[in-house]
């Protein structure tokens, strides 16, 4: 049996009708139920349902042998894991983001600005390689919030319909990342478990074409 990390919300639906059209039934009562593993009708296959910055660490430590999350959370948690599909599913773009008018080209170099995020590692990546000074404030959800609020002149997060910016006054300053979701592998499971792990990968590309 196959143990197959999920990322908790915003994947959930598309992750769950994307296995469905690769005839992988998910149990329909799992974002519902307080179960911690999840087993499909085939018995090939056992669903854990965690939150998406965790999921990496859970496939890299082997407790799951593959796992569904998105290329943003890639990106912030740089796992050692095998990376073999790109599912297409779940668009969006990770954005430095400010208060209409505000512009880091406009930024002065011996000015800190602080910037509010979920994704600390990205944030400290992008402003390093411009050679900014920056006060990363990490916040664990409704970062849009932060420039109202006077918590930091800019936000990183992810955009997705752009609903969210709009509603708080705030506009993208610079793409820094595009994401989708992404087959993610623990490494020693590839050979140990070679021939589940290849009849999934087999299962999902054949979804995907
Ligand atoms: C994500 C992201 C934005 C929002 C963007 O948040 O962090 O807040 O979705 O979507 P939109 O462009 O379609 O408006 P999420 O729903 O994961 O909640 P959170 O802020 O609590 O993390």
């Amino acid at each position: 049996m196959l143990t197959v990390a999920l990322s908790k919300g915003r994947l959930i639906e598309p992750t769950i009708e994307f296995l469905s059209r690769a005839g992988i039934r998910i149990p329909p009562d799992i974002t519902s139920s307080r179960r911690l593993l999840s087993p499909d009708e085939s018995g090939r296959y056992q669903f854990l349902l965690v939150k998406p910055m965790d999921l990496p660490t859970y496939v890299e430590y082997g407790v799951a042998a593959a796992g569904i999350c998105g290329q943003d959370v890639l990106l912030e948690v740089t796992p050692d894991v095998h990376q073999p599909l790109d599912l297409g599913f779940g668009s969006c773009r990770l954005v430095l983001a400010g208060r209409k008018r505000n512009s880091v080209r406009n930024h002065n170099l011996l000015y800190t600005t602080r910037v509010a995020t979920k994704f600390p590692r990205v944030t400290e990546n992008f402003f390093r390689a411009r050679g900014l000074p920056v006060e990363v404030v990490h916040l664990s959800g409704s970062v849009e919030l932060a420039p109202s609020l006077g918590l930091a002149e800019t936000i990183v997060d992810l955009v997705e319909t752009g609903r969210t910016l709009r509603e708080n006054g705030l506009e993208i300053l610079e793409v820094i990342a595009e994401s989708t979701a992404r087959l993610v592998v623990n490494r020693a499971g590839f050979h140990m478990q070679q021939a589940e792990v290849r009849g999934f990968l087999d299962t999902l590309g054949r979804a995907l074409r």
